[in-house]
């Protein structure tokens, strides 16, 4: 029987798990999955942990995810399109919801079944090779700290690429009185109350983690762009200014000139696609960007083609468009989907990459991977779900956020999947200091 090794249960890897389940409840014969997962739980990034730094067994720790962390999407242009927010809820919920309201709506969808049975947790892969034709994966059992193989046909890699940080280093840091961190150690904006706040980066956790510290009481907040500034209408307390050229003392000292007192540098500086657990060839070597070459479709290794990557692209869509690649990753390892030649492969992955090299805004972005999930859609058996909705969305979406940054979460928008409009929420993030489900779901 053919052998599965799904590696990670965050997102993607409950996408290709839920894949196989739905293909097995409409009578068809699925393969033997393993799924292995590091942590004591499912939910990937979602599984909110306050730890940083490594683990009680010494592993490091893959979660960057953090206290009143809201989406920063509309939840609308991740929808399930077999499980809807509606059903989930029983209610139609608000557009934006915080961490653990889209963690119970990941867990949902998987928890009916037995899926979880076939999940290793606290466990790590620690190597795979490929010989004779198969894959050979070797993992610890954190807990026993027992190392064990076994021989799979299929190895799908969903291990996130949110949990290396990327950590430059600025003149003076090593001098610096204040605390260094990077966002993935970020845990609680609370700390911040009444610091000097320096954040470093210009996107989607340089803009969050520097609003939260605004609205946790920090008493100023200045974020230091490299390239391009993010270029919102930053509220009181706070100020986007041009890349740091050194740390003196307490003091941060801008390109442009200038000079802010600092208690604590907040590297928002991104993240490292890492695989230390794949033989060399088998790597995806890639930046954070919306196609990674080497991937046809986005998922299946150009090189190996029982080797497949779920979500390693840099993300506006996400929980659909993981779905739309495991249902195409299933029917590829089911044979329901053939893979062509070596050429047609390499002219459709080039065709990806030179469209995504021209993309010069946000709305092209959109495009183009609204593009990317609606090819994919299109190969398999996913439910109908309204992908021009969506682009429709996020472009909106996008408007909001520069009209104002503060209240761009206290839209409502629709669903693509059942039609409902989202009410607004009971109370305006800005002034929301209470993220629980309890208090987003019961006034
Ligand atoms: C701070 C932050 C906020 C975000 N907010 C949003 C948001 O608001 N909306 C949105 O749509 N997306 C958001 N994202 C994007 C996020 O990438 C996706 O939502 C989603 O979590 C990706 O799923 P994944 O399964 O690819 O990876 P992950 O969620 O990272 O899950 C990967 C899993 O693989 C496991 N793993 C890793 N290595 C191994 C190994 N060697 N052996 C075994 N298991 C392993 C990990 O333990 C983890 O459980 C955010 C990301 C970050 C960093
Ligand atoms: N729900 C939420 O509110 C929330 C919050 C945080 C993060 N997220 C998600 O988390 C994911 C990761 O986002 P991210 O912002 O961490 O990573 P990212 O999108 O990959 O951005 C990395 C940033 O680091 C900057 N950078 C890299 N090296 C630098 C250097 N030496 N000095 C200064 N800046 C440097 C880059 O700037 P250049 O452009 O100059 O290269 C870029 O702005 C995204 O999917 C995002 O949606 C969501």
């Amino acid at each position: 029987m053919t052998k599965v090794a799904i590696i990670g249960a965050g997102p993607c890897g409950l996408s290709m798990m839920r894949a196989f389940e739905l293909a097995e409840k409409n009578g068809e014969k699925i393969p033997e999955i393993v799924c292995f997962d590091k942590q004591d739980n499912w939910g990937g990034l979602w599984n909110y942990s306050w730890r940083t730094g490594s683990d009680q067994y010494g592993d490091p720790i893959p979660n960057s995810m953090y206290r009143y962390l809201w989406s920063n999407g509309p939840k609308e242009c991740l929808e399930f399109a077999d499980y809807s927010f509606d059903e989930h809820f029983g209610k139609p919920i608000p557009s934006f919801p915080p961490r653990e309201v889209l963690f119970d709506y990941i867990v949902g969808r998987v928890s009916k079944g037995n899926l979880k049975s076939k999940i290793k947790f606290n466990t790590r892969v620690i190597n795979t090779i490929f010989k004779n034709d198969k894959f050979e994966l070797s993992y610890q059992d954190k807990v026993n700290n027992k190392i064990i193989k076994d021989i799979f046909d299929f190895v799908v890699v969903s291990t996130g690429h949110f949990s290396v940080p990327y950590i430059p280093e600025y003149k003076g840091m090593d001098t610096f009185p204040g605390r260094i961190m990077h966002s993935h150690d970020f845990r609680d904006a609370e700390e911040f109350r009444n610091k000097d706040v320096i954040v470093l980066g210009s996107s989607y956790s340089a803009e969050d983690v520097a609003l939260q510290c605004n609205k946790y009481g920090a008493k100023s907040v200045t974020i230091g762009y490299r390239h391009n500034p993010m270029g919102f209408k930053w509220p009181k307390g706070m100020k986007e200014v041009h890349y740091l050229d050194r740390l003196e003392g307490k003091k941060a000292i801008f390109k442009d000139g200038t000079e802010q007192n600092a208690d604590v540098v907040i590297l928002c500086t991104g993240y490292l696609h890492h695989f230390p657990f794949l033989e060399e060839n088998l790597k995806l070597k890639t930046n954070n960007r919306l196609y990674p070459p080497k991937l046809y479709k986005g998922v299946v290794w150009q090189d190996n083609h029982k080797l497949l990557y779920l979500g390693m692209q840099d993300q506006f869509h996400t929980f659909n468009m993981f779905d739309c690649q495991a249902w195409y990753a299933r029917d590829v390892i089911m044979g329901k989907i053939k893979i062509p030649n070596d050429k047609e492969i390499e002219n459709d992955i080039n065709k990806w990459v030179a469209l995504e090299e021209k993309l010069e805004n946000p709305d092209q972005m959109i495009d183009f991977q609204t593009e990317y999930t609606k090819e994919l859609h299109e190969m398999s058996d996913y439910p109908k779900i309204d992908f021009e909705l969506i682009r429709k969305h996020f472009k909106e979406w996008e408007h909001h956020k520069v009209e104002d940054i503060l209240t761009y979460r206290n839209k409502s928008f629709s669903s693509p999947v059942t039609g409902s409009v989202a009410p607004i929420h009971h109370t305006p993030w800005e002034t929301a200091m209470d993220d629980s489900m309890k208090t987003f779901l019961n006034k």
